[in-house]
């Protein structure tokens, strides 16, 4: 079922839209035209009560507020961060807003995280939900002009499959994720360190002290806080003094994926508490472990408090620095080629 609701207005009195889409078992989603973004992702957990178990807010105007954390937004055109804010593609450099330091991140400040998206189509039999938004030429500081779908759908087994669809008329980057922030104790439970997680990936990109950007080595997680290739809880990792996690205070690590291009599991994480069971999809090259590190204590959806560590995201994407680094693939789009992409997190129920 789909519906349709007003959710506020952007900065310049344009009217949000949020869109419910759910299926039988109740399990529901909300998504809003500002950024894409999914504002609630609920369904029961064991004792069949209702968990939202993504971080957010109650309108419009409080996401804008708090933009630097990109609650749920759809990110692009290229998700996490560029060093130096430059990239050179066909011999023509690009300079991008530095809004992290001396870098890049998220592409700016005023992107399409931030702007009011447009419903293009609502499926009731797909029980799916387009969003569309076009990207002049150089807007952000990219090449081309852009149009860029979202699709959100949920089907009958709880899976919310996000599909990325773009096109550019000159050569260009794209590298599209969400940023959905998961506590699957319900997302104003606070502390997510007792939630295990498990990572399909053996190998890591460490950052550079300073500025949180690859050096373009290729670590192998086995031997250290980042090896989540059997399930393991946050708590006893967040206070290691393994390097890496001291200088983001905890994860905030990209982990190479083995999909070559196909849709496959890249991650799943459970909260005994609630019995609720993510299971995470991609046909990206890598995922983002981030743990809200940096999140400062201030008020969320209906009155919860969120804070440091309240939440992780999970997100699929290239590797940060891509198009500066030969280690790593570059999200390069050619002119009037189609960009496509699928991340899917599906919920089940643990018996615990
Ligand atoms: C980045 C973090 C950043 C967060 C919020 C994540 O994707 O990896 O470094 O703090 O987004 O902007």
């Amino acid at each position: 079922m789909i519906e349709r609701e007003s959710f506020g207005q952007d900065g310049l009195g344009n009217s949000v839209e949020a869109i419910t889409i759910s299926n039988q078992n109740d399990t529901r989603v909300k998504i809003a035209s500002l950024g894409a973004t999914i504002i609630s992702f609920a369904r029961r957990d064991k004792n069949g009560k209702m968990q939202d178990i993504v971080l957010g807010y109650d309108d419009a105007s409080d996401y804008l507020e708090q933009n630097e954390y990109y609650f749920g937004a759809t990110v692009g055109r290229n998700a996490n961060r560029i060093s130096g804010a430059k990239l050179t593609i066909g011999g023509v450099e690009y300079t991008l807003e530095a809004n992290s330091g001396g870098n890049n991140l998220h592409s700016g400040s005023n992107g399409i995280s931030h702007r009011v998206w447009e419903v293009a189509e609502t499926d009731e039999k797909e029980n799916s939900a387009t969003f569309q938004i076009f990207s002049g030429d150089l807007e952000q500081g990219f090449p081309g002009n852009m149009t860029i779908r979202t699709t959100f759908r949920l089907t009958e087994d709880d899976a919310l499959h996000i599909s990325y669809e773009a096109v550019s008329d000159r050569d260009t980057i794209a590298n599209f994720t969400n940023h959905s922030y998961f506590n699957l104790s319900g997302h104003d439970s606070g502390y997510i360190g007792r939630q295990k997680l498990k990572i399909y990936a053996d190998e890591f990109t460490p950052l550079t002290q300073t500025g949180s950007i690859p050096t373009g080595e290729i670590r192998p997680v086995k031997g250290t806080p980042l090896d989540f290739t059997e399930f393991k809880a946050f708590d006893g990792e967040f206070d290691s003094d393994y390097d890496q996690i001291v200088y983001v205070r905890g994860f905030d690590h990209n982990f190479l994926l083995k999909n070559n291009g196909k849709l496959e599991l890249m991650a799943e994480a459970v909260s005994e508490e609630t019995g609720i069971h993510l299971y995470a999809y991609t046909d990206c090259p890598g995922v983002q472990l981030y743990t809200g590190n940096f999140i400062k204590e201030h008020r969320g959806k209906a009155g919860a408090v969120y804070k440091e560590r309240h939440g992780f995201c999970l997100e699929a994407q290239y590797v940060p620095d891509a198009p500066n680094q030969t280690a790593f693939v570059t999200p390069l789009l050619k002119a009037g080629d189609v960009y496509r992409s699928e991340t899917v997190y599906r919920l089940t129920l643990d018996n615990i």
